[in-house]
């Protein structure tokens, strides 16, 4: 089957009460992690990839591996989204790729500044004019991802503001949450609650003065049909630090997100979570092993074998606790071409796009 546009899946998420977890590849052996969970679970799938991503695999390697995977498994619905798309360029230059959906994070300017709202607007509003012309769904941020707590000074792997001092960008506000969809017509929105990218986000379990859940619930009252992201949700497992560590890795102390609180989250309107480093993770630490209990292979299917196993049974952990297990086969596939004429009949509201918004 035809990649799906993630529109659909999250209004499948949201009408049944669960959460996507949104996962980044940058690899075959990624790729095929998250199918076979995918089908052992029966869960619909969101495959992320990052510029970064795009870059490393030289973009066409991971277009065809993902439109590979839609279709060695037609029954599995498949989304191919872009993380954290800097520009409208780079926003484009994904939908003409083919993929699905696509992020613009119009919260940083291009050089990694906190942007100003009429920028994010500017910028996000122009991307779902583009993308909801052609079917493909937009993810926009408002708020701007980063730690509260600056966690043993360990800078973020990127797509923040780690290292400022101004905290008051890292809580999205509520009401200009709000007045941002209804600018924009974006299909989901990205908010800062004070997590961070990478493996250090937390220097103990995490209270609610570093992770915001409150931020959530109060965005959620005041936009209760918009379907709510949480990036940086790894949960960072400390079975996973200790097997790098065990097998000569050097990860320091760290507190990722609780599955918990990501629950909690899902209750209040939360359908994509983002999780990169818990598999980022799970491959070191399986690969790590391989190295070190039998050193005399040379093989790369030796340890990418137990690698893709990792982070298939970790993909399937967060598909069971997110609540997206058993739903692939409920979900009637749609193409870019249905969505693009669900836009186009939808009623046009406030932000003039036709996406439904009041
Ligand atoms: O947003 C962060 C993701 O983990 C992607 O990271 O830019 O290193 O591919 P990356
Ligand atoms: P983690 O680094 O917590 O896995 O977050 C990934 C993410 O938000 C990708 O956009
Ligand atoms: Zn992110």
């Amino acid at each position: 089957m035809a990649l799906v546009p993630m529109r659909l899946l999250l209004d499948h998420a949201a009408e049944n009460n669960y959460g996507l977890v949104a996962l980044n590849v940058n690899n075959m052996e990624q790729i095929q992690s998250i199918m076979m969970a995918a089908e052992k679970t029966e869960s619909p799938v969101i495959i992320q990839a990052s510029r970064g991503a795009r870059a490393y695999a030289q973009n066409n390697y991971l277009r065809h591996l993902i439109i590979a995977a839609s279709e060695l498994y037609p029954n599995i619905p498949v989304c191919m989204h872009l993380d954290h798309g800097d520009k409208p360029a780079s926003c484009l230059d994904a939908i003409e790729a083919g993929f699905t959906s696509v992020m613009m994070d119009g919260s940083l300017t291009t050089d990694g500044q906190a942007a100003d709202y009429d920028y994010n607007v500017k910028v996000t509003k122009e991307v779902v004019t583009a993308a909801h012309a052609r079917g493909v769904s937009v993810e926009g941020e408002i708020g701007v991802l980063g730690s509260l707590e600056h966690c043993g000074g360990e800078k973020e792997d990127g797509h923040g503001l780690e290292g400022t001092v101004d905290h008051s960008k890292l809580l999205t506000d509520p009401d200009e949450a709000a007045r941002f969809v209804a600018d924009t017509g974006v299909d989901a929105l990205a908010v800062a609650i004070g997590t961070s990218h990478g493996a250090y986000k937390f220097s103990t379990k995490p209270t609610g003065s570093v992770l915001s859940m409150d931020t959530i619930k109060n965005i959620h009252a005041k936009l209760p049909n918009t379907h709510l992201v949480m990036h940086g949700s790894s949960s960072v497992p400390q079975e996973l630090q200790d097997i790098i560590n065990k097998y000569g890795g050097k990860i320091k102390p760290t507190f990722g997100v609780p599955v918990e609180e990501i629950q909690l989250g899902i209750k209040h309107g939360v359908r994509k979570v983002n999780v990169d480093t818990d598999n980022r993770l799970a491959i070191t630490g399986a690969i790590r092993k391989v190295f070190a209990e039998t050193p005399e292979k040379f093989d790369p299917r030796d340890f990418l074998k137990p690698a893709r196993e990792a982070m298939m049974k970790l993909c399937m952990e967060r598909m069971t606790q997110f609540g997206q297990a058993g739903h692939a086969g409920k979900i009637k596939q749609i193409t870019l071409a249905d969505q693009a004429a669900r836009y186009a009949s939808a009623k046009k509201g406030a932000c003039g796009t036709g996406c439904g918004c009041k």
